[in-house]
């Protein structure tokens, strides 16, 4: 198939990679001339897992980049919009991006063409985009418009798109619905799976993709939905972990006791530092509001935001407990990402509560796999020293926070750390630790929903018992 795909950040270029991996001719549409530059000499703009070796494969053959919206509409059977919704002051998503291209393909459309809403929007923007190509001139015969939203997660994105849970296509006409399950056929059918050289998945053994056909309406709710339920999943979790801290119960053994619960289920059932991220946070203010418009109070989704945004203040709190006094404190900040696995800092609880920490006179030396220079940016100039590596951050530190769920840091060696520390203080908003191994190692440990582990004494375990500990199940947040 000919496919065209407008807007190349994160969903976008990695529909448009994968549609190419799965043998489509891709064409990839955006106005911003210095990242088409970067693209077309080879580079990839986001770190994210197998997208450059996808880009480095398909570039030139099957995927092409460009801003001629006008000639990528003439040449595609299906153009998916995949530009961004950022979120207005009153927490709308503001649709102007979408409408615009909505125009500029209402105006180049000489022939059927299936219009895709790949973006997170709201519902009736299917609706919307319908009419604005009607009054742009697009012959009401030659086109459709179908939601097929994305569950992609930053990181492993590249493998949520090849390996999904499942395919949603939204369309309210079947011809319109049969040109989008073309282009997932070889997900469908397995016959991707079958091909040599294949993006590896995340579980071995066969596997097929489950595609589930809605009306328009029914495909863009389910993706509000679908956010708005993890994250009150992830709040949920949050708010049990106060209680654990109030009782001292432990919010591990507890969230293994509810999450073995099939009906449960034990993912995104870890407590820390809140969400983040460009999803969650925009799409729960949208869900809200088009809830809100619409004439119903989501009262759970005002609810799901709160212990969020109360999670970040409890975290420091929980630095000052550990302190005392902030003012001329120095600190090892392990984490800048909203997540684990992406260099993305938008809305990332690191971020905000080192602003914090920076206001209340705090001074700060940052360690991250991925992020450092996004963080750089957003920062103010020179506002903290970033180092080379985990043990370089902590080095004569008052205190190491970790902020960012990396696999990595829950790999430290805590008698390293706890050398390189100058007090022996470890505040873990992501649980990686277990508490037994910071006590045993004489760290004061204090981490989220789970008993503080204060002025221990215990001569430190030698390494290779700590590693044994570390790489027990439950050590890590997955
Ligand atoms: C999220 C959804 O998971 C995807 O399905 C969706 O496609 C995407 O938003 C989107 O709408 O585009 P993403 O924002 O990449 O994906 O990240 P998640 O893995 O969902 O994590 C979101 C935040 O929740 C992170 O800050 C993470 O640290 C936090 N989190 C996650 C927890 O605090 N606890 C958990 O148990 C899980």
């Amino acid at each position: 198939m000919n496919i065209a795909v407008v807007g190349s950040g994160y969903v976008g270029l990695v529909a448009g990679a994968c549609f190419a991996e799965l043998g489509h001719n891709v064409i990839l549409v955006d106005n911003d001339e210095r990242k088409l530059a970067a693209l077309k000499k080879g580079e990839c703009p986001i770190h994210e897992k197998f997208l450059p070796e996808l880009l480095q494969r398909h570039r030139g053959k099957r995927l092409a980049f460009t801003d001629d919206l006008h000639d990528a509409v003439r040449r595609s059977q299906a153009i998916f919009i995949a530009v961004g919704t950022p979120p207005k002051e009153d927490g709308d998503a503001d649709l102007s991006y979408v409408e615009s291209v909505a125009r500029g393909i209402a105006t180049a459309i000489d022939d059927y063409k299936v219009v895709v809403e790949k973006s997170t929007v709201p519902v009736y923007t299917n609706s919307w985009i319908r009419k604005i190509m009607l009054l742009n001139g697009a012959p009401a015969e030659l086109f459709d418009v179908a939601s097929n939203p994305e569950f992609l997660r930053e990181g492993t994105a590249v493998a949520d798109f090849l390996y999904p849970d499942r395919i949603v296509i939204g369309a309210d006409a079947d011809r319109c619905a049969a040109v989008l399950e073309q282009a997932y056929k070889p997900l469908v059918d397995g016959s991707y799976y079958d091909k040599r050289d294949i993006i590896p998945g995340p579980l071995a053994g066969p596997f097929k993709a489950r595609l589930i056909r809605t009306s328009a309406k029914s495909a863009e709710l389910i993706k509000h939905a679908s956010n708005a339920f993890l994250a009150m999943k992830i709040s949920f979790v949050n708010a049990v972990a106060c209680v654990c801290e109030a009782v001292g119960a432990d919010v591990e053994q507890v969230c293994e006791g509810i999450g073995s619960d099939s009906r449960i289920g034990r993912r995104f059932l870890y407590p820390g530092v809140g969400y983040g991220g460009s999803c969650f946070p925009k799409d729960l203010l949208a869900f809200r509001s088009v809830a809100r418009e619409n004439g119903y109070q989501f009262g759970l989704l005002d609810e799901t935001v709160k212990v969020n945004e109360e999670q970040r203040n409890r975290f420091l709190r929980k630095i000052r407990k550990a302190l005392w006094t902030l003012k001329g404190k120095k600190l090892g900040v392990l984490g800048l990402a909203f997540k684990n696995g992406t260099d993305d800092i938008r809305e990332s609880p690191a971020i905000s509560i080192m602003k914090t920490l920076l206001k209340e006179g705090c001074s700060i030396t940052a360690y991250d796999p991925a992020a450092m220079e996004r963080a750089a940016e957003e920062l103010p100039p020179d506002a903290i020293k970033f180092a080379n590596d985990p043990y370089e951050a902590i080095q004569g530190a008052d205190a190491c926070l970790i902020l960012t769920e990396w696999e990595d840091f829950a790999a430290l060696d805590v008698a390293q750390m706890k050398k390189a520390l100058r007090y022996p203080i470890v505040i873990d908003g992501r649980n990686l630790f277990k508490p037994s191994v910071m006590a045993a190692a004489g760290m004061n440990y204090y981490s989220v929903g789970r008993p503080d582990v204060v002025g221990e004494r215990r001569s430190v375990p030698r390494t290779t018992e700590l590693k044994t500990e570390l790489s027990e199940p439950g050590n890590k947040v997955a």
